[in-house]
């Protein structure tokens, strides 16, 4: 007997596009785990996609309980919202503090939900079909983003009824999506509580990253005259009508964020698991790659929820997807990073980052010391090449914050 209705959970096909019902989730009681069951027609079907990987491998006739989030699967919270959209739903439905993370997966709706995981209470898939707005309404979307986060009436009442019902991508800051042709792009907007120009800081260091040469999100950044600044980055779960599986970092280490204990929030576990799942080795060195440019530029928001894995259809495997949501530390140089660099460790050394090199898959502690050399090389010639549209002072703040990182990791 089930006293929570069954929450069906379809998957759009990354083949074929076409959406099918991959099991079902349910809750017992309240003090119950919540189970998910591959349903039956699924596993006849003998498709060969698990939905997370590490969790709940492709096995039929079992449920399968959850073990974190007070009985929430890792991969369905991960389609749920987090700060943001939880307060939009909480406004809206009059939601207590304390409500199930399940709550928010049923209410938060499928429209704008990360990856291609969709829920409702049918056991056909069912799916709204959702009108985004266009890149011409950014000015629009982005002053009814601020009116909401300051709580204040309507600006826009179709746009605001249409950001009501998409509140289901996670993070802290006001967020929508636009749609231009076939691409979908995340906007995030400037907060009045910031004490920086933090759409522009991303833009800069998403274009520094893959100036590095490394994966980055593609981002474009707007702001003229006394508008707003506003960041845009493209959505890589997104590819005109087709929605890309994808994974948080989290849900692959099997760890709890927020909330968890830290012990299970690594840099060099995660690699591992990279590799267990099938990713190349190229996308522990990428991993490895981040870690360091992260600690460089004090990106000390490095969490769990800011990694992810994206199932590559024509590869079909699993890959590191693109880096995203990289934003230095306004205010001081971080120390520490939020994952651990090497077993047990948060803290930026060199010592430190080279200490679980093998486990990022470099043959011997020389190898990856070299490696690290030639990174640290190239992450600091391609600054200048990206500062120009730095505001004076955050330039400075950046670029004595690489020299004091440079030093600090380069060999004595
Ligand atoms: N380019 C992208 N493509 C697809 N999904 C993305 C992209 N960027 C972010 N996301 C997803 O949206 C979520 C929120 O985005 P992001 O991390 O940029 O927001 P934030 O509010 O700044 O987050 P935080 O609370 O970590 O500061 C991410 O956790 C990730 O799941
Ligand atoms: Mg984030």
């Amino acid at each position: 007997m089930t006293t929570s209705k069954p929450l069906y959970v379809y998957l759009q096909r990354p083949d074929t596009g076409e959406w099918v019902t991959v099991g079902r989730y349910a809750r017992r009681g309240e003090e119950e785990p919540g189970m998910f069951l591959y349903a039956p027609s699924y596993i006849d079907a003998r498709l060969p996609w698990s939905i997370d990987p590490v969790n709940l491998p492709l096995i039929g006739g079992i449920e399968h309980p959850a073990n974190r989030y007070r009985g929430l699967h890792d991969v369905l919270r991960d389609t749920c919202p987090d700060a943001w959209g939880r307060q939009l739903l909480q406004r809206e439905f009059q939601l207590p503090d304390n409500a199930h993370d399940s709550d928010y997966l049923r209410l938060a709706r499928n429209g704008d939900r990360w990856g291609a995981l969709a829920t409702g209470t049918s056991r056909k898939p069912s799916i709204d079909a959702l009108k985004s707005p266009k890149l011409q309404q950014l000015d629009g979307l982005v002053e009814e983003l601020l009116a909401m986060s300051e709580r204040r009436p309507p600006v826009d009442a179709r746009l605001r009824k249409l950001l009501m019902s998409t509140p289901s991508m996670g993070g802290a800051r006001p967020k929508g999506t636009l749609r231009d042709g076939k691409d979908y792009w995340l906007v995030k907007p400037i907060l009045q509580s910031d004490i920086a120009d933090i759409p522009r800081l991303e833009h800069f260091t998403l274009k520094w990253g893959a100036a590095s040469g490394l994966n980055f999100a593609r981002s474009v950044h707007h702001q003229v005259g006394n508008a707003p600044s506003v960041i845009r980055v493209l959505r890589f779960d997104r590819q005109d009508d087709t929605r890309r599986m994808v994974i948080s970092a989290a849900s692959l280490l099997s760890a709890e964020y927020p909330g968890g204990p830290r012990a299970g929030w690594s840099y060099p576990l995660l690699a591992q698991i990279l590799q267990r799942i099938g990713a190349p080795q190229r996308d522990q060195i990428e991993l490895f790659n981040r870690m360091v440019f992260n600690a460089i530029v004090g990106n000390d928001d490095d969490h769990p929820r800011n990694h992810a894995a994206i199932y590559e259809t024509e590869e079909k495997r699993w890959r590191l997807s693109p880096a995203f949501d990289v934003v230095p530390n306004p205010e001081m140089d971080p120390k520490a990073l939020t994952m651990q660099v090497s077993a047990g460790r948060f803290d930026i050394t060199r010592e430190t980052i080279l200490a679980d090199a093998l486990l990022f898959g470099f043959k011997d502690r020389r190898d990856a010391a070299l490696h690290l050399d030639a990174l640290l090389s190239t992450i600091r010639d391609a600054f200048p090449t990206v500062e120009a549209d730095l505001p004076v002072d955050v330039r400075r703040l950046l670029r004595d914050r690489l020299a004091n990182s440079l030093r600090e990791l380069t060999a004595a």
